[in-house]
C-alpha cells in the first residue's frame, strides 16, 4: 500500500499535487512519502507483536535508501539500522539511530570501520568468515573493547530470486559454510575482545514465496539448538531482510508480512532470543517515485521511444536486472495508447526505465512517475555523462522538504583539478 493516489486526474504524493511539485524542484527528481513509510514499518512492527514476537529490534537496511531525512522519519519509530560501511554508519548516527540499534553487515569490513563501530558501541557485528573474525578481535583488543558478534551463516538455500540478488547459496560469497558453522563459533568463543552471542542469516532480497525463509529457518534453529548443545549463550537471532513487494500495483500479491512473523514465531518464539530483522525494500520501495518529463518522443522503424530527463543513471534497477517499475502519467489523458520505450538521455542502449509500455503520445514537457521506486533506486544512481544526482523530496501530508538537494556542476566539478604539470610553464 502506498500514498501516492491520483485526485481529479493528477497524481499526488500524499497530499502534495506533483505537477506542482515538479514546478518547484525541476525534474528529475526522486519523491518520497512520509506516510508510506511510517505505515510499511508499521505493518512489520505490528505483525511481530501479533505473532507473539515479544522482543524484536527492526533494523532498516539503510543501503535500500539512505537519506538521512529517510533514516530519520524511521528512527522516530524506534527503528535501528543494518549497515555495510563507515559511510552508512555516519548516516544512520546523523539521522539519530542509537548505536545501541546499530548491525554492521558485510563481508568486507576494513580496520577502520571495524574500529569505528567499536567505538560508537553498535549492537553487534555480523562476520562472515574466520579471517575476519580474527581481525575484529584484534581491532577490538587494541581498542581495549569487546564485540559482540553474530555469524552470518549460510544455510545454502535458494531463495529463488534473481541471480544478482540472491545471496543465502553456498556458491554466494556472503557468510560461513554451514558445514563450518560450528567449528567458527568455537573458534570465536576461543578469541579474547568477542562475544560470539548471536546467529545472523541473509537468504537474498525480493523473496515473494515463504518457502526459502521456511527452510533457513528451520536450519538455524537446528544450529541454535546444536550451539546451546555446546554451552554457547545466543541470544539473538538476526534474520536478514529479503521480503518481497509487488512491483505491478494491481496485479500482485505480495507475501503477507503477518504469514512472515508468523513463521518466524514457528521457529523462534519460546528461543528465548531477541529476534533482529533487517528490511530494506519492504519499507522503502513503495514510498517512493521518480518523476521525470519527457524531451521528446521519436518514432522510429521498429519502435517508439520516449525520451525522458530520467535516465539509468537515476534508477538502474531495470537495465541492471530487468526489473520492473511501473510506469504510469502524472496527469491522466484518454487517448489513443501506443506501445513506447521510455528511455533517458544517456548514451547507452541499455538506458531504459521501460520497454513497451503503453502511454499516449506525449508532448514535450509532460510528466511521468516510474513507481516503486523508493528502494535501491537513488542510492544506486551514478553521475555518468555528468549527469547531476537526481534531487530527493520526503512529502509529509501537504508539506514538503527536499531532503537532498540537487548538485550544482561546480559541486560536480569541486573535487577535480587539472594536474599541476599541465597548469606549469614547462607544460604548455
Ligand atoms: N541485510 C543484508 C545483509 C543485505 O545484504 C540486504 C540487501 C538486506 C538486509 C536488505 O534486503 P531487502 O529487505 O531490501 O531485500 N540492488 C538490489 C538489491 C540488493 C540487496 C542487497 N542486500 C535491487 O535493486 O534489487
Amino acid at each position: 500500500m502506498d500514498h501516492f493516489e491520483y485526485r481529479d486526474g493528477v497524481l499526488y504524493a500524499e497530499d502534495v499535487n506533483l505537477v506542482d511539485l515538479a514546478e518547484t524542484v525541476g525534474t528529475p527528481f526522486y519523491c518520497y512519502s512520509t506516510a508510506t513509510l511510517r505505515h510499511h514499518y508499521g505493518v512489520l512492527h505490528n505483525a511481530c507483536a501479533k505473532a507473539g514476537l515479544n522482543d524484536t529490534l527492526i533494523c532498516y537496511s539503510v543501503k535500500a535508501n539512505s537519506n538521512i531525512g529517510v533514516i530519520a522519519t524511521l528512527a522516530r519509530l524506534g527503528a535501528g539500522a543494518d549497515i555495510v560501511s563507515l559511510g552508512e554508519l555516519q548516516r544512520a548516527m546523523a539521522a539519530g539511530i542509537v548505536p545501541e540499534k546499530i548491525v554492521f553487515s558485510g563481508v568486507g569490513k576494513t580496520d577502520d570501520e571495524m574500529a569505528a563501530g567499536l567505538e560508537a558501541g553498535i549492537r553487534q557485528f555480523n562476520v562472515e568468515s574466520l579471517a575476519e573474525l580474527d581481525q575484529l578481535a584484534a581491532v577490538a583488543n587494541r581498542l581495549g573493547k569487546t564485540a559482540q558478534v553474530a555469524l552470518r551463516v549460510n544455510p545454502d538455500v535458494d531463495a529463488g530470486t534473481h541471480e544478482k540478488i540472491s545471496t543465502g547459496k553456498a556458491e554466494n560469497k556472503f557468510g560461513i559454510a554451514w558445514e563450518d558453522a560450528e567449528a567458527a563459533y568455537a573458534h570465536a568463543a576461543g578469541l579474547a575482545g568477542l562475544e560470539p552471542c548471536a546467529i545472523d542469516i541473509h537468504i537474498g532480497s525480493q523473496i515473494t514465496d515463504l518457502g526459502p525463509f521456511r527452510t533457513a529457518f528451520e536450519k538455524t534453529a537446528d544450529l541454535l539448538a546444536r550451539l546451546r548443545a555446546k554451552d554457547l549463550t545466543i541470544t539473538r537471532l538476526d534474520l536478514g531482510g529479503g521480503l518481497g513487494v509487488p512491483y505491478q500495483r494491481n496485479n500482485e500479491t505480495p507475501p503477507d508480512p503477518l504469514a512472515y512473523a508468523r513463521l518466524i514465531a514457528e521457529n523462534f518464539a519460546d528461543s528465548g532470543c531477541q529476534i533482529i530483522l533487517e528490511p530494506g525494500r519492504l519499507i522503502a520501495a513503495n514510498a517512493g517515485i521518480l518523476v521525470t518529463r519527457v524531451i521528446r518522443t521519436k518514432q522510429g522503424q521498429a519502435k517508439n521511444f520516449m525520451i525522458v530527463d530520467a535516465a539509468m543513471t537515476e534508477l538502474v534497477r531495470p537495465t541492471l536486472y530487468g526489473a520492473h517499475h511501473d510506469i504510469g502519467l502524472v496527469r491522466q489523458r484518454d487517448e489513443k495508447l501506443l506501445a513506447w520505450d521510455v528511455v533517458g538521455p544517456v548514451c547507452e542502449s541499455g538506458d531504459f526505465l521501460g520497454l513497451a509500455r503503453e502511454l499516449p503520445e506525449l508532448d514535450p514537457g509532460a510528466l511521468l512517475a516510474v513507481f516503486s521506486a523508493g528502494a535501491y533506486g537513488a542510492v544506486l544512481g551514478s553521475s555518468y555523462n555528468t549527469r547531476p544526482a537526481a534531487p530527493e523530496v520526503l512529502v509529509d501530508g501537504a508539506t514538503h522538504d527536499v531532503v537532498r538537494r540537487r548538485p550544482s556542476y561546480a559541486d560536480m566539478l569541486a573535487g577535480e583539478k587539472i594536474p599541476d604539470w599541465l597548469n606549469s610553464q614547462d607544460g604548455q
